[in-house]
């Protein structure tokens, strides 16, 4: 008796730490996907000691039938039961697990359901979201019956509390739509669950089964700047471009849970436009293109929306006005012809014709006589590429007009130099080869060449003073157009000094060559007759006059006036010359010799050389000047030269002049 004691006890002790090994599941839920009556069922726990070697026997009790139903599930933690093999669903049924751990066995609670009540929704998923305003507009998958259906919607700043609501959706539609009033720029977190809205007499809501949360879901903000596109562009000779489009990311908040950039390329004329996703990661992007223009949008999409689109134009290099071959085409893919008309060399985008077969040699019989085609080829083999480009004629005419504002400058009595516009591309009709210009004139007709590119002609070797008729025309392959005319008279040979003039200035010199000759000897005969006279008449202060200039009205009056005073002084014969005298000759001396050097230097004829020429050449008047006594060359030091006395000579000197100039001429 006392040796089965023990050894009961040996077996429930050992039993007992066995069973201590064996960890019963959770209660287990057992449900169907949907209210649908014909839906089988899934049972399902939690093992919360998994790393045992565990075997769960799932038992189901059948009020009606009082009889348990029992199911081996092996290692798996949940089991799929047809419909069929449950029998009544309408009644409370009392379900629990099993778990086997080795040679021990322990049970979970007891769950007591109407399984016909039990529904279990799959978790929402975000079909889509958007985020506008203020709101964020949710659309959520349908459950499986496409019933209405409660959902719980939970939402958080990151690292706040939950703010919870619950909303119904209706029956039938394609998508369950909600709208979630959020602050505009802030984060969120969102997650949802859903549940069965039951209607039969024995189940009420409380049966069915919150759906689990879907996955906690982040909210960036909306994009509300699109993305800023920098361009960079070389262009090869080979008649390709490298585009390197590059771009700043969005702002990190914005970046949350990803941003895809949608490019729109255009940029084989004959093909439609290429779609390309990027990733978050590449905000660059490197493309070819060929010579003609092509366009690149790009739209930033993160979870929430995207940005307006961003477009950027690649305009066409420009064209050039002869034909130009890039690369070999024999090699090429795939290739495009672009032809269209143009007009003063640019391209109006309306009449571009794309072809992918059409030859450049179909293409130039087509188009209209005499107007101006240009054709691009394009290649793609590795890259997209200009092959050819070219302008064309399908026949050339030869222009309608002459050139326009033809007009003449610069004329001397020598040359002239024409001046015109270009004709007008529509009016050339044809290449212009070159400009064809006639100088008709003294008897003779000359003729010049002028390329096409010059809207400026010098003509030269014209006779002087002649009347000419100038005529210009522009020639293409197919001939000469109209011209345009231009009378011109060249100047006569010296638009210096006429004859008149000349004789004016002889008798000009010849007067004052007398009048200081007789003045000399005048002096010299007075000296030596008279005796010394005591002070000059004329103080030396009437001669300074005022440094302004506005007075020069007057200093003509006082010339006259001082050279009647000079001539007094020299009947007085005095020995001592008065400072007022010795300047003034003086002066004389000095500006023929400076202006002479001007006159050397300079051939241009003006109104002071005119005086000059009235003075020159007089040697022997220098002469003299020389012979003056030595007090009078200090007087003359470089330092009175360029203060206001001097200036004042010079004047006096100059409206003597004029004076007496006129005065001979006249
Ligand atoms: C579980 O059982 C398998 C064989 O069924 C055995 O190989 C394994 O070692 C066992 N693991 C544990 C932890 O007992
Ligand atoms: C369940 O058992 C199978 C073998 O019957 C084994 O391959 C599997 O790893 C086991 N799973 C777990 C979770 O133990
Ligand atoms: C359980 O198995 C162990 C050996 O693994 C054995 O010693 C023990 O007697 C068994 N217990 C029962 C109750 O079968
Ligand atoms: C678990 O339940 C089964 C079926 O009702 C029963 O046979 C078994 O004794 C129970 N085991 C324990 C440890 O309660
Ligand atoms: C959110 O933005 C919209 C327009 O963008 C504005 O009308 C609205 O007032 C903003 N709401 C808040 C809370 O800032
Ligand atoms: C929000 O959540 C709390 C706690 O889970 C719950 O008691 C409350 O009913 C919920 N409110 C709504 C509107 O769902
Ligand atoms: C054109 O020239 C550039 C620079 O030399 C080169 O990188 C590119 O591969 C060339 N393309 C073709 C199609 O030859
Ligand atoms: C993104 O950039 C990396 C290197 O910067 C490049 O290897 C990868 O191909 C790019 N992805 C796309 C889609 O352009
Ligand atoms: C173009 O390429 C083909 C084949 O590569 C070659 O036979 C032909 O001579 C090339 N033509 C020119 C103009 O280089
Ligand atoms: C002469 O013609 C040219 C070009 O046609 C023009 O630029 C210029 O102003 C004209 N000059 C005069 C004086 O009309
Ligand atoms: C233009 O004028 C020149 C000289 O007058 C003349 O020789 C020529 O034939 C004219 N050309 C035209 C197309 O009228
Ligand atoms: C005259 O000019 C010289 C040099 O130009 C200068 O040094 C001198 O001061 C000037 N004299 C007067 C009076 O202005």
């Amino acid at each position: 008796m006392e040796m089965r004691l023990v050894v009961l006890f040996l077996v429930v002790s050992v039993s007992l730490t066995e069973a201590a090994g064996c960890i019963p599941t959770t209660k287990p839920q057992c449900y169907k996907k949907s209210t649908n009556p014909d839906d089988d069922f899934y049972c399902e726990w939690d093992d919360p000691n998994p790393k045992e070697n565990q075997t769960y026997t799932l038992y189901i009790w059948d009020s009606g039938k009082k009889s348990v139903l029992y199911m081996n599930t092996g290692n798996q933690s949940k089991k799929f039961i047809p419909l069929e093999e449950l029998g009544v669903i309408s009644s409370k049924t009392d379900i629990w697990v099993q778990t086997q751990v080795r040679n021990l066995t322990c049970n979970s609670s007891k769950i007591s359901v109407i399984l016909n009540c039990s529904v279990k929704y799959s978790k929402p998923n975000i079909a889509s979201m958007e985020r506008s305003a203020g709101n964020l507009f949710l659309s959520l998958d349908e459950p499986k019956d496409n019933k209405s259906v409660i959902y719980e919607i939970r939402w958080r700043e990151r690292g706040s509390e939950w703010q919870n609501a619950t909303f119904e959706t209706k029956e039938n539609t394609y998508k369950d739509l909600y709208t979630l009033h959020l602050h505009n720029r802030t984060v969120y977190q969102i997650q949802l669950r859903r549940q069965a809205k039951l209607h039969s007499l024995q189940c009420n809501d409380s049966h069915s089964l919150w759906s689990d949360w879907s996955a906690l879901t982040d909210i960036p903000l909306e994009i509300h700047i699109p993305p800023v596109l920098h361009l960079d562009e070389k262009v090869w000779s080979n008649g390709t471009r490298d585009i390197k489009i590059t771009w700043a990311a969005t702002s990190a908040e914005e970046t949350i849970g990803g941003v895809t950039y949608n490019m729109n390329l255009s940029v084989w004329s004959c093909g439609k436009p290429k779609r390309i996703q990027l990733s978050t990661l590449n905000q660059t992007f490197d493309i070819s293109v060929t010579y003609s223009n092509a366009s690149i949008s790009i739209i930033a999409t993160n979870k929430v929306g995207r940005s307006a689109p961003k477009k950027i134009i690649i305009p066409p290099v420009k064209h050039r006005n002869e034909c130009v071959t890039f690369t070999n085409i024999t090699k090429a893919k795939k290739r495009c012809l672009e032809w269209y008309k143009m007009e003063d060399g640019e391209i109006l985008p309306n009449s571009v014709k794309k072809s992918k077969d059409k030859l450049i040699k179909h293409i130039k019989n087509e188009v209209q006589k005499f107007v101006r085609h240009y054709y691009i080829l394009h290649i793609f083999s590795k890259q997209h590429q200009t092959a050819e480009m070219c302008p064309f004629y399908s026949i050339e005419g030869a222009p309608i007009k002459g050139p326009g504002g033809v007009n003449t400058t610069d004329l001397t009595h020598e040359s002239v130099v024409l001046n015109w516009r270009h004709i007008p591309m529509a009016e050339q009709r044809g290449f212009l080869k070159h400009y064809i210009i006639w100088i008709s004139g003294h008897g003779k007709t000359k003729l010049h060449k002028v390329p096409a590119d010059k809207t400026s002609f010098l003509i030269k070797n014209l006779h002087p003073g002649t009347s000419y008729t100038i005529s210009i025309a522009g020639k293409t392959i197919a001939g000469k157009g109209p011209n345009t005319t231009v009378n011109t008279e060249t100047h006569s040979k010296e638009k210096g000094l006429s004859w008149q003039d000349q004789t004016i200035l002889s008798v000009c010199v010849v007067a004052f060559l007398c009048t200081f000759i007789c003045s000399f000897a005048a002096r010299r005969f007075k000296r030596k007759l008279c005796p010394v006279v005591p002070s000059p008449v004329v103080d030396a202060a009437e001669f300074i006059y005022p440094q302004d200039q506005q007075d020069l009205s007057q200093i003509t009056e006082e010339v006259h006036e001082f050279v009647l005073l000079l001539r007094q002084e020299l009947n007085k014969s005095t020995e001592n010359v008065a400072p007022g005298q010795s300047t003034i000759l003086q002066n004389f001396g000095l500006v023929v010799f400076e202006e002479e050097e001007e006159e050397g230097e300079e051939g241009e004829v003006t109104d002071l050389s005119f005086m000059k020429s009235c003075f020159y050449p007089n040697p022997s008047y220098r002469g003299k000047t020389l012979q003056l006594p030595e007090n009078f060359h200090l007087t003359d030091s470089p330092i009175k030269d360029n203060d206001t006395e001097s200036t004042y000579r010079n004047g006096l000197f100059f409206e003597t002049k004029v004076q007496e100039c006129d005065k001979t001429s006249l």
